[in-house]
């Protein structure tokens, strides 16, 4: 069964077809008009998304070398909610005009189990850390729609924090990409910086970013590779701190991270050479959002019988699992 998948929702418009063997073609288009205001601003996405999204969606197609595919499965939320729903109105005018099921995908669930498009995969249960710009939570998986969450954050995504870092230390947006880079040169121990710690084991990111500002404005600490290199430290030690209590609670070793956050280098290299995990990372480009990972769920539930009716609505909170 080859399904298309389709996300919009946030400033990635993205398609992919995925079948029997695999992802068979993944287009990404970036937005780049956020960019100027440091942030991603809803009603600017919903537009370029219907500027692209018929695009997009027929790369897609012509890439995988099919004029229609067996289901269409696009990103039904979390997100933003007019974004979400020009992907969600297109995908289901395609499988009605078509006359091929439907499937409304949660776009967390799509970054959860993007491993298992990889080869090899982790098996069920494993423990999922979700690090994007909007979430960072912690999931027991148990099998496909079975999801206990174990931690979240209380406050700013880590992704969020990473833009907000970016924006005090006056680098660009998306603030990841930009930091990851300049904390290639610089030494991880040289600005001391707080590991937040909250009583229900849950993360919280802001006090990090205040610390960095506080570094920047009060401190004298240059904006430059040592704070960058310190703040990203700081992020990828509390992150793993309560994964490894995880899994020694759960006795589950096998790890998942997704998520645009997992594509820092960082949070990578030290996860990937913890003795204590067995661990499974997308490729980077699989990370960020994209629309395999969506045509990846949505092909795992048509294939356990789910199809969604025309009356699926976007649901901007969403959490997995929950029907
Ligand atoms: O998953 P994603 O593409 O979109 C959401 O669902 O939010 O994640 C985007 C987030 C942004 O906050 C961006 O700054 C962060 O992922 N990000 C990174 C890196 N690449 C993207 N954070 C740290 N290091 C990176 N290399
Ligand atoms: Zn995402």
């Amino acid at each position: 069964m080859n399904v298309l998948g389709i996300e919009t929702s946030c400033d990635e418009t993205a398609a992919s077809v995925v079948g029997p063997s695999g992802v068979r073609s993944d287009v990404v288009y970036t937005q780049t008009i956020h960019q100027e205001y440091l942030g991603v601003v809803p009603e600017l996405a919903s537009r370029a998304h219907a500027d692209k999204i018929v695009a997009v969606a027929r790369a897609a197609l012509d890439q995988a070398g099919i004029d229609r595919p067996d289901a269409v499965a696009a990103t039904a939320g979390p997100g933003l909610i007019g974004a979400v729903l020009v992907g969600l109105s297109f995908a289901k005018s395609l499988a009605m005009g078509w006359d091929v099921p439907f499937v409304g995908v949660n776009h967390l669930e799509g970054h959860l189990l993007s491993p298992l498009l990889e080869d090899p995969a982790p098996t069920f249960p494993f423990l999922g850390l979700v690090v994007s710009g909007g979430h960072t939570t912690l999931y027991l998986a148990r099998d496909i729609g079975d999801y206990e969450t174990l931690a979240m954050t209380v406050d700013d995504a880590a992704g969020e924090a990473y833009d907000k870092v970016a924006r005090v230390m006056g680098l660009g947006y998306p603030g990841g990409p930009v930091v990851d880079r300049l904390a290639k040169d610089g030494d991880p121990t040289a600005v001391p910086l707080p590991r937040p710690k909250t009583k229900t084991g849950d993360w919280s990111f802001s006090g990090l970013k205040t610390a960095v500002r506080h570094a920047v404005k009060n401190q004298g600490h240059a904006p430059g590779p040592d704070l960058a290199a310190s703040f990203q430290q700081a992020v990828v030690d509390v992150l793993m701190r309560r994964v490894l209590q995880a899994s020694r609670e759960t006795g589950v070793r096998t790890f998942a991270l997704s998520g645009g956050v997992a594509a820092n280098s960082q949070l990578r290299a030290d996860f990937s050479a913890h003795p204590d995990l067995d661990v499974y990372l997308p490729p980077r480009s699989r990370c960020t959002d994209n629309g395999a990972m969506i045509a990846n769920v949505g092909r795992l539930r048509l294939l356990r019988g789910q199809r969604d009716g025309m009356d699926t609505s976007a649901r901007p909170s969403w959490q997995p699992g929950a029907r």
